[in-house]
C-alpha cells in the first residue's frame, strides 16, 4: 500500500512550512513544581511553576500539554494544552492562566502548591513581530486573552507599541489588564454595557488604523472578533496572526486530531494547528 493510502500520512495536505528557524525550540518532559495557583475570578485560574531552563525558552504564543490530575476516581485520558500567559525569565517562572471547564482543567485546578506539574513543552509556533511595526493591536475574548498575554513581552522587548482590546462579559472577566496596560494602552469591551458588539469594536479599530496605530493585528479568544480583524486587515492591507485553538490529543504531529482548514493563494490547505500552529498568519486562517 502506497503512503498516499492513508488519509493521516504526513504531508498529503499542504505543505508542512514548518523549519527549525521557525520552531528551533526543543520541547521536554518535565516535572516542575507550583509555585503558586490561585482564582482570579469564579471561572479562571492562574498557576505559576517553576520552570525548567527548556521550559523558560518558550515563546509568546507557544503552549505546553499538562498532565492533569484526576477531579475524580476516574482516569483523564489525554494532556490539556495550555499557552504560555507569562514568561518570567528572571525568576524562572512559566505562568498560565485557564478556564475551569471540564475535567481536565477540573483536575488541574486541585494542584496545590508545591506539588509536581508534568508538562510537555513549549510546542507549537509562536507570534512573531516585525521590528518595523511601530504599533500593534492585539484583540482577545476568554481563554484567548490568556493566550495573547505574551505579547505584552514581545513589544517591550521590540520597542513596539500596543493597544490590547480586552473582550469581556462583564469587568470580572476582564483579565490581563494590568499586564497589557504596563505594555501600552488597554481598552476593556464588555457584554454587560454593550461595548464589545462588533460593530462598536470595529469602530475602535477604524479608529486606530486612523491614528496610525496598527501595523499589525493579533488575535485569539473569538471568531466574530477573527473575522471582524481579517476583515479589516485585508481591507486596510493590515498584517496579522491570529492563534487558533482547536481539541488536540498528541500535540505532537503524528494524530492530525488538531486539522483545520486554511486558504493558502486561494487553495484550500489542511494544518495541524498544534505543530503548523497555533499561530496563523490571519488571512490564510478562516475561523472555527
Ligand atoms: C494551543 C492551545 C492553547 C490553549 N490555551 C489555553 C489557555 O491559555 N487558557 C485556557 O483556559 N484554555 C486554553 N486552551 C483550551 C484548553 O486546552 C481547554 O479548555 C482544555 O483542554 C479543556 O479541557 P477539559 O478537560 O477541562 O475540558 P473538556 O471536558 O475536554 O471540554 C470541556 C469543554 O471545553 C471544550 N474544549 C475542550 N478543549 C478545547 C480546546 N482546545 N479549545 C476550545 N474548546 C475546548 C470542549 O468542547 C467542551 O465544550 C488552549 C487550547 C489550545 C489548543
Ligand atoms: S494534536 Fe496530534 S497532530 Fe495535532
Amino acid at each position: 500500500m502506497t503512503a498516499s493510502a492513508f488519509a493521516s500520512a504526513p504531508f498529503l495536505v499542504g505543505q508542512s512550512p514548518i523549519s527549525s528557524a521557525q520552531n528551533p525550540t526543543p520541547a521536554e518532559e518535565s516535572l516542575c513544581p507550583v509555585v503558586s495557583h490561585r482564582w482570579v475570578n469564579s471561572e479562571y485560574k492562574h498557576l505559576v511553576i517553576e520552570a525548567s531552563p527548556t521550559a523558560l525558552s518558550a515563546k509568546p504564543g507557544q503552549f505546553f500539554n499538562l498532565l492533569c490530575p484526576s477531579p475524580d476516581e476516574s482516569e483523564i485520558w489525554l494532556r490539556r494544552p495550555q499557552s504560555v500567559y507569562r514568561i518570567d525569565r528572571e525568576n524562572g517562572r512559566i505562568e498560565f492562566l485557564y478556564k475551569c471547564v471540564g475535567r481536565g482543567t477540573r483536575g488541574l485546578a486541585t494542584l496545590a502548591e508545591k506539588k509536581l506539574i508534568n508538562m510537555v513543552g513549549p510546542l507549537g509556533i509562536g507570534f512573531s513581530i516585525d521590528p518595523a511595526f511601530k504599533h500593534i493591536v492585539a484583540l482577545g475574548r476568554g481563554v484567548g486573552i490568556a493566550t495573547l498575554g505574551p505579547i505584552s513581552q514581545l513589544t517591550r522587548d521590540f520597542k513596539v507599541g500596543l493597544t490590547a482590546i480586552l473582550s469581556a462579559r462583564s469587568p470580572d472577566f476582564v483579565m490581563a489588564d494590568k499586564l497589557f496596560a504596563q505594555a501600552g494602552d488597554m481598552i476593556a469591551v464588555l457584554d454587560s454595557d454593550g461595548t464589545s458588539a462588533v460593530a462598536n469594536v470595529e469602530a475602535i479599530l477604524e479608529r486606530l488604523i486612523a491614528h496610525g496605530k496598527a501595523d499589525a493585528f493579533y488575535t485569539c479568544g473569538s471568531n466574530r472578533l477573527f473575522q471582524l480583524m481579517k476583515r479589516l486587515g485585508k481591507k486596510h492591507d493590515i498584517p496579522g496572526q491570529v492563534a487558533m485553538e482547536q481539541i488536540m490529543a498528541c500535540a505532537l504531529g503524528p494524530c492530525y486530531v488538531c486539522v483545520r482548514t486554511f486558504e493558502v493563494d486561494g487553495r484550500k490547505e489542511l494544518r495541524r494547528v498544534c505543530i503548523e500552529g497555533p499561530v496563523f498568519d490571519l488571512q490564510e486562517a478562516l475561523g472555527w
